[in-house]
């Protein structure tokens, strides 16, 4: 008998949620992100589902060459582009887009010996300050890159800091419109915060949405996976494997971090941080048993976590209890509010489901 935890893939939402970003894009071609394993989905899981987007894009080398052992023929961007010039020659053998952010990459071009020339995306550092070009520098790498017979087309790129927050897309909008004035090259910007919440000024000429397509909001809590549309892509699922009554008084977990205030019965659930279960999550993190909704009690441990059971008094060892995504019915449990409870966001816990959890896609 396997350990009673699973994961799920929805492939309908990842069809869903592709579809949303295509709606909000106004026209622009949409780059599915898949990098690290799709979100921590699997690229060979989500494929299917995803193969309405116009490419994919991603920065592992080798998770390119899976995208393309799929049978994938269409567009694939490599978005940190080469690690080194040898890469360069799994670009020109599979055909791979790759992003230009700094001196070397052009380098490694201009000396690359290939008659098929190559499909760039030279970004801009327009606030983000990780990868890009700065403003004063920029103009003159798409020179270098445009007079290169290795080069065949430029597109334009950069990668908003704020889009979800405060401080919007605006500033760094007209950054770059200044910066590539004139230049001729297709344009992309936005990420799914963009997308979702500035689609009308970002969307340009591709789109690139990561968390929306798995279902996350970008904006949590502010606004919810719900509000935006989207749907759960991940489930990850388990069962009460023990029970306990407690007295006021007693204590769960690890550094006895919960007193019962009264009389409770709690659950054992079979998940733990050595599944990708967060354990920074606090007393209280939400959690359904049986599709009710409740709250962890005391410290996440390696294995187990323990809930609170008085909203499910039927709840027995063998419930189900969902960590989050779909419960029994039409519960949800959005894996956003989880991730808030653990200090974190849902990226984070997605990527981080762990290997011993067995997979499948529903
Ligand atoms: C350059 C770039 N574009 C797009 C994305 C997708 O972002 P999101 O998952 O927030 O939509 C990322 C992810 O960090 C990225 O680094």
């Amino acid at each position: 008998m396997p350990r009673p935890i699973e994961a799920l893939i929805h492939a309908d939402a990842l069809a869903h949620n592709l579809a949303r970003a295509r709606e909000l894009a106004a026209g622009a071609r949409v780059w599915a992100v898949v990098k690290a394993d799709a979100y921590g989905h699997g690229i060979e899981r989500v494929f299917d589902a995803l193969r309405g987007a116009d490419g994919f894009a991603l920065l592992d080398l080798a998770e390119a060459e899976r995208v393309r052992r799929l049978g994938w023929r269409g567009p694939v961007l490599l978005l940190e582009g080469c690690f080194d010039a040898r890469d360069l020659e799994l670009c020109s053998r599979l055909n791979l887009w790759h992003t230009v952010h700094r001196e070397a990459q052009i380098d490694w071009l201009a000396a690359h010996k290939t008659d098929q020339p190559q499909r760039v995306f030279l970004k801009l550092n327009s606030g983000m300050n990780r990868l890009g070009f700065a403003p004063q520098a920029f103009r003159a790498a798409w020179a270098r890159l445009n007079a290169l017979p290795q080069v065949d087309e430029i597109a334009l790129m950069t990668h908003f800091s704020d889009a979800d927050g405060p401080a919007g897309v605006a500033a760094q909008l007209a950054l770059f419109e200044r910066t590539t004035a004139g230049l001729s090259g297709e344009r992309t910007l936005a990420n799914s915060a963009a997308l979702l919440r500035h689609g009308e000024l970002a969307a340009a000429d591709w789109v690139r949405p990561g968390i929306m397509v798995f279902g996350g909001a970008p904006d949590h809590p502010l606004h919810s996976a719900a509000h935006w549309r989207l749907r759960p892509t991940m489930t990850l699922r388990a069962q009460l494997i023990g029970e306990q009554t407690l007295q006021a008084g007693d204590t769960v977990g690890y550094g006895n971090t919960f007193v019962a205030e009264r009389a409770l019965r709690i659950g054992v659930v079979a998940c733990g941080y050595a599944d990708g279960y967060p354990r920074h999550a606090a007393s209280g993190t939400p959690v359904l048993v049986d599709g009710v909704r409740t709250r962890t009690v005391g410290r996440v441990s390696m294995d187990m976590i323990t809930v609170d059971l008085s909203a499910a008094p039927q709840a027995r060892v063998g419930s189900e209890v969902t960590l989050w995504g779909h419960g029994p019915g039409d519960a949800v449990l959005p894996i956003d509010e989880v991730a808030h409870a653990a200090g974190t966001v849902s990226y984070e816990l997605m990527c981080a489901l762990a290997p011993r959890v067995p997979v499948r896609l529903a």
